[in-house]
């Protein structure tokens, strides 16, 4: 019912002034996932020369700036979010030369590199958690290290009950130290104590090692989890209907959890990002993996004078990729977050990355066009996983072939529940041998069954694409209306969705979404009357049949079913809506973090509260 109440206000905000844009503002910005990008010495496991290899195609698709997955020494329990050794090149990828290579290939093309740094824990593989279980100095303080508890009959307990995000405990026992340390993720991933100052500097010096290596700044891992509360309080039940106990979402976390210490860390690596930025001018940028949810969001930015992330991870575009979300719900999504954000946060928008199941599978493949048309006409930052440009799918991993630990950890019959597997399989570049990944058929995840009919070479071939499509959605962001002017978002019926991007004296920019399942024909000034009456057609979805400069009158436009049309007209007449409406209740809004796998059901799955599953009611 909320959606009906807010689904006919007009928001209208400014992004910007008339200041020059920073890179990072103007950027799409293309998460490349090395293990999948391209296998350069046919092990079957992708790698740095691989992606040197295929960095043409980050600029061709647009982008201006790539971040990479860990690319770190690590046992690869957790894919490599499990880090042995934050300054070294995993052997799996190449060496530091390899990089050096990738910088100056990036640097050539004009491209931004930015790398994972993942500060919550480390690999227990790691030197400093190998020392710390000792006690041997400075390391002793390094992980959260606890005394048991023990019940009556003198069963040893964990001190508390909280839980990890792949489920069951997140303490776990060490018989050498008889203490357990903590792990909100894998029992392999002990978190790090940011309340023993020395942890805070080392991180500090890994981003120096890295900046001076000529990368462009961070994307900041699960930053949400970095401080827990000092006396290890229980957390309270969640109340989310079906979530076993041992999962993550049956506890609010919070004593885990968006905890104050998290922001005021940020700011002091945001300080070293700068310090690099006052030398030469080019902005280094941190992009937290924080809360997504709008009572912490916004936190990860900072206050204005002591600012934070130069932007964090809006999740809130997944809130609307699931099969029948009509014009309201998309509406009321991207309104809220808009409506929220304080005015010196930059937006941001994703619809894909390896911890959630890609678009085409989440909301079908007819919708691929319209949602990329979405995410790159929104205000700000674009960011694009790689895949998702050509609309790929998810994968059918067998359990054999699963390797993704909280897949394998919910067994045989669960495990396509819970496996980020299916989302990472290799990139299809062409109908060659795996894909044109690999020359081996022998690949860490298999590829796609589908990739002989969907591949990057066919959709560059043929006359129109999913690709093609993204391309023309990007050129088009250069235009000085999609990178600073304001934004109407407005569901004109509960099929259609427009977005239109209006400034001063430039071309108006209006996409048009038809989300009902026939054709629909549509008169887009009945919602916003300020429209020019007739646009030109810049960009269209596959099989739409609009033909690319044919005029279209605004009060009569007839979309396919899952189609989109972009036009471009004159500047809007002036227009009385502005921003007023007031913000939704933000109780309802409450955690988003990095997973919401599920994907293909409906609308309970939009108030997705608390937690990540998804699945609350
Ligand atoms: C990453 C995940 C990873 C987790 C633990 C994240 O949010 O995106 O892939 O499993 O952090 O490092
Ligand atoms: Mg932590």
């Amino acid at each position: 019912m909320r959606h009906l109440v807010i689904a006919l206000t007009a928001c209208v905000l400014a992004v910007g002034g008339a200041e020059d844009l920073e890179w990072w503002q103007r950027t799409v910005l293309y998460q490349v996932y090395p293990r999948s990008f391209k296998d350069s010495d046919g092990d079957g496991m992708g790698d740095l020369q691989g992606i040197i290899e295929k960095m043409d195609h980050i600029k061709d698709a647009g982008a201006d700036a790539f971040w990479m997955s860990p690319i770190f020494t690590s046992p690869g329990v957790d894919s490599g979010y499990d880090i042995s050794n934050y300054t070294e090149i995993d052997p799996m990828f190449g060496t530091m030369e390899d990089f050096e290579d990738l910088i100056y290939k990036a640097n050539e093309l004009d491209l931004k590199v930015l790398l994972d740094l993942v500060p919550n824990h480390v690999s227990n593989e790691s030197e400093w958690f190998v020392k710390s279980v000792q006690r041997i100095e400075p390391y002793t303080n390094y992980f959260v290290w606890a005394d048991p508890k023990y019940d009556e009959n003198g069963t040893r307990l964990p001190p508390n009950n909280w839980l990890s995000y792949f489920g069951g405990s997140a303490w776990e026992w060490r018989e050498e130290r008889q203490q357990y340390y903590l792990h909100q993720f894998v029992v392999q991933q002990p978190d790090l104590n940011y309340r023993y100052k020395p942890v805070a500097e080392e991180i500090k010096g890994v981003m120096r090692f890295w900046l001076d290596k000529g990368v462009h700044g961070f994307r900041v891992d699960a930053v949400s989890c970095l401080y827990e509360d000092r006396r290890l309080r229980d957390e309270p039940p969640s109340g989310q209907n079906g979530t076993a106990p041992d999962q993550e979402g049956s506890l609010s976390h919070v004593y885990t959890h968006n905890q104050p210490g998290n922001y005021e860390l940020i700011h002091q690596w945001r300080e070293v990002v700068d310090e690099y930025t006052r030398q030469d001018g080019v902005a280094r940028i941190l992009i937290t993996e924080g809360d997504s949810g709008l009572n912490y969001t916004f936190k990860y930015y900072g206050p204005k004078t002591r600012p934070g992330a130069h932007l964090n991870f809006n999740l809130f575009l997944f809130q609307v990729l699931y099969k029948d979300a009509d014009a309201f719900a998309y509406n009321e999504t991207i309104n809220t977050w808009l409506e929220h954000k304080p005015d010196h946060c930059w937006p941001n928008w994703l619809v894909g990355n390896h911890d959630n199941a890609r678009v085409a599978t989440r909301a079908g493949q007819a919708l691929v066009d319209a949602v990329n048309a979405v995410l790159l006409w929104l205000p700000g930052t674009a960011i694009t996983y790689n895949g998702e440009e050509i609309g790929m799918n998810n994968t059918h991993v067998s359990w054999n072939q699963t390797v993704d630990p909280p897949g394998r950890r919910a067994g045989p019959q669960n495990y396509s529940s819970f496996s980020r597997d299916p989302e990472r399989t290799p990139f299809q570049w062409d109908n060659s041998t795996s894909a044109g990944f690999s020359s081996s058929n022998d690949t860490w995840l298999p590829v796609n069954s589908n990739y002989k009919q969907l591949n990057l070479q066919q959709q560059q071939e043929a006359s129109e694409s999913h690709y093609k499509v993204y391309k023309q959605l990007v050129a088009e962001r250069k235009s000085k209306t999609l990178q600073k002017g304001k934004t109407i978002a407005e569901a004109v019926t509960k099929e259609v969705f427009a977005l239109v991007r209006e400034l001063d004296g430039e071309d108006t920019y209006i996409l048009a979404v038809n989300l009902g399942n026939e054709t629909t024909r549509t008169d887009l000034t009945a919602s916003i009357p300020s429209l020019p009456t007739s646009a030109a057609v810049v960009v269209a979805s596959v099989g739409s049949g609009f033909i690319r400069g044919e005029i279209l009158n605004t009060t009569e436009i007839s979309i396919p079913s899952k189609g989109f049309v972009g036009l471009k007209g004159s500047p809007m007449k002036s227009h009385s809506a502005s921003f007023s409406s007031s913000p939704s209740s933000s109780e309802s809004w409450k955690a988003l973090f990095f997973f919401f796998k599920r994907w293909d059901s409906a609308p309970t799955v939009t108030r997705c509260a608390d937690g990540h599953a998804c699945t609350e009611s």
